[in-house]
């Protein structure tokens, strides 16, 4: 296993959309297992394929207290939804920024497992949140697009320091 580099904000590669993985194989399962690394190491909740520059639908999630609950979603459909709910999300792609942001409040999602079996889960709170928020990065968006252009544009400026800085 190894610790992937996670794409920052507002880099283009963040974009890219997501292709469906034909194959649950042993090399999925490495980028997998590669990305939960990747996920706990930075002390993230989320992390979905595109952070990591790789173009398929992957995303790993654990909510959980004791980081015990790994949840690995393939393909992800969002099936059904209900209300709405607004509540602070950050991103490992946009470190240390924190805004509100509305999702639905129930969802029910449709997705294969990493041992390439089909699952379907219904999920509300943080959970809700986070499968709205990694599943939007598969489809090249970030939450940082809810936001008006202007506090976007800030942030922008602000990361770009900030990478600047670190190089
Ligand atoms: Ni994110």
């Amino acid at each position: 296993m190894s610790i992937l580099p996670v794409l920052e904000f507002p880099d283009p590669q963040l974009r890219n959309i997501a292709k469906p993985v034909l194959h649950v194989d042993s090399k999925i399962k490495a980028i997998v297992d590669d990305m939960f690394e990747t996920m706990y190491e930075a002390h993230g909740v989320g992390l979905a394929a595109i952070q990591v520059n790789v173009k398929l639908q992957i995303i790993v999630i654990d909510v959980s207290e004791e980081k015990n609950e790994r949840l690995c979603f393939i393909n992800p459909e969002i099936v059904s939804e209900f209300g709405q709910e607004e509540s602070d999300e950050g991103c490992l792609s946009v470190p240390g920024v924190f805004e509100p942001i509305q999702r639905a409040e129930k969802i029910t999602v449709k997705a294969t497992n990493r041992e390439g079996i089909l699952f379907e889960l219904e999920a509300d709170g943080l959970l809700a949140v986070c499968i709205q928020h990694e599943i939007d990065h598969l489809n090249g968006k970030l939450f940082v697009d809810y936001l008006s252009p202007l506090k976007r544009q800030r942030i922008k400026k602000k990361m770009l320091k900030l990478q600047k800085r670190d190089k």
